[in-house]
């Protein structure tokens, strides 16, 4: 085993390994185009729609403040302190700190998690990439509603088209992963988050041209609690995990790549503010053109692949408009897969000695074939229920299958554990000394949220998910 091409360690100096980001900059720039993803355009707009607006824009801004933000500065300090793989890190630091060596189990959880998201997340991100043709050549331009639901309804009843779009997909993203921490990773992220960043505010300059962008932002922020549920409160928790990337052993793998001299604090408070931003951003590109256009805002996750098209269909400038929204999807979404590619093909890397390369197209493979049974859960297979005998499951394919498992269990899970291993088996005096803040009070508010709010908050949107 060649020590350079296994090996996720930082150097002596700490700064020429080429497996750490060549910056902070490079840093807060991938691990917020992991953050930022479908998870902040696609889902975010559609649930903040489903739970009426403002007061769950609240509660979900207190929830990443209060819950995310501690975890991930967390999770990044562990994957430093490890500098491995998550696997690797979790067993090396349980065994530095003499305790069970279980807690490997929490670095399985991020790499078989992230393994199944990207299985179901490429799909989508497929339908993406299939959007920015369906609008570029207008097939939009004055469509009707059953045109646009037809669309939509023809993508997701062709296993063969979905397979296509699946495959494009996870090509473009193994592409990436396969050149490595520096010529991949670092290099696509400060491309494409810069050129995202650049359309979704021309997106949102787009929407403050019509006549509802007042209303776009009213419905965004100004709260009505009456429209809130406790289901709403729980969606908003355990939506700051997904959209942070949280619980996965992506961060702790990003955080293996960060120079030791970085702040931990200050760059997971960039990410999660810029995420955050990008959400609202969203949906302040998005609400607008739902009302000017009489449309529904708690239309669902048909959201922005059935509502949005339409009104594209009808508005001026819309052909265009439209293709770079679907652009800008799937930047968003090409860079949250590609940090969900990273755990999986680190691990593979370092544990089976194999390139870089190679381990990549194993890995991949092996995502994509597991890709197939959410391609089949969306058509022949629909009528598939595997848990349907029990109520919780009832009418849920496959795909629902492992998007409950991975959102509402491993997710939360993983959060978890990381806040129980940083919060209480790693000896105080080690995480102050990577995080290195001393112990001052901004150290000992994050340690309470750590030790005490962090738990109990995941905890009871988990038993609350099971029951
Ligand atoms: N944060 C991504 C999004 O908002 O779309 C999704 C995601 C990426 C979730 C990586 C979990 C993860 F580990």
């Amino acid at each position: 085993m060649s020590s350079t091409s296994t090996t996720l360690t930082r150097d002596a100096s700490g700064e020429q390994a080429p497996r750490l980001w060549s910056s902070r900059f490079a840093f807060v720039l991938a691990a917020t185009g992991s953050a930022v993803g479908l998870g902040n355009i696609w889902k975010f707009p559609y649930i903040t729609g489903e739970n009426g607006g403002g007061a769950f824009v609240l509660v979900y801004l207190l929830c990443i403040a209060l819950i995310g933000l501690p975890i991930m500065m967390a999770e990044v300090m562990i994957g430093r302190r490890g500098g491995h793989n998550p696997i690797t890190t979790m067993k090396n630091l349980a065994a530095k700190a003499g305790i069970s060596a279980r807690w490997q189990g929490l670095g399985w959880l991020g790499v078989v998690g992230s393994f199944i998201i990207l299985s179901f997340y490429s799909v989508i991100g497929g339908w993406a990439v299939s959007y920015v043709g369906t609008s570029a050549t207008g097939t939009f331009a004055g469509a009707d509603a059953d045109a646009v639901g037809a669309l939509f309804g023809n993508l997701l009843g062709s296993p063969s088209t979905l397979l296509l779009w699946h495959t494009l997909f996870m090509a473009l993203v193994m592409v990436v992963v396969a050149r490595g921490v520096r010529a991949g990773l670092e290099k696509a992220t400060t491309w494409l988050m810069p050129a995202l960043f650049v359309l979704l505010l021309m997106l949102v300059g787009y929407a403050f041209t019509t006549d509802s962008f007042g209303q776009g932002v009213s419905f965004l922020f100004s709260p009505d609690f009456s429209k809130l549920s406790t289901e709403g409160v729980l969606t908003a928790m355990g939506h700051a995990f997904f959209t942070l990337s949280l619980g996965m052993g992506v961060m702790m793998v990003y955080g293996a790549y960060l120079p030791k001299q970085v702040s931990i604090a200050k760059v997971s408070i960039a990410v999660s503010l810029m995420d955050t931003l990008v959400a609202l951003l969203a949906g302040l590109a998005i609400f607008p053109i739902v009302f000017a256009n009489g449309l529904e805002p708690g239309a669902g996750p048909g959201l922005i692949f059935q509502t949005l098209p339409l009104a594209f269909g009808q508005m001026p400038g819309g052909t265009l408009f439209g293709t770079l929204f679907f652009v800008l999807l799937v930047f968003a979404a090409w860079t949250s897969a590609i940090s969900l590619l990273e755990p999986v093909v680190s691990w593979v890397e370092e544990n089976k000695g194999i390139s870089r390369v190679t381990s990549t197209l194993v890995a991949g493979a092996a995502i994509w074939t597991m890709g197939l049974l959410t391609i089949l859960s969306l058509n022949e297979w629909s009528g598939f229920h595997p848990l349907g005998m029990f109520a919780t499951f009832e009418g849920k394919t496959i795909f629902d299958l492992l998007d409950y498992l991975t959102a509402n269990i491993m997710l939360p899970l993983g959060g978890l554990l990381v806040a129980l291993f940083a919060g209480w088996a790693l000896r105080r005096d080690s995480v102050q000394d990577e995080l290195g803040m001393g112990d001052s009070a901004m150290f000992r508010i994050w340690y309470g949220l750590l030790r005490y709010v962090t738990p109990i908050g995941v905890l009871v949107v988990f038993v609350y998910n099971l029951i």
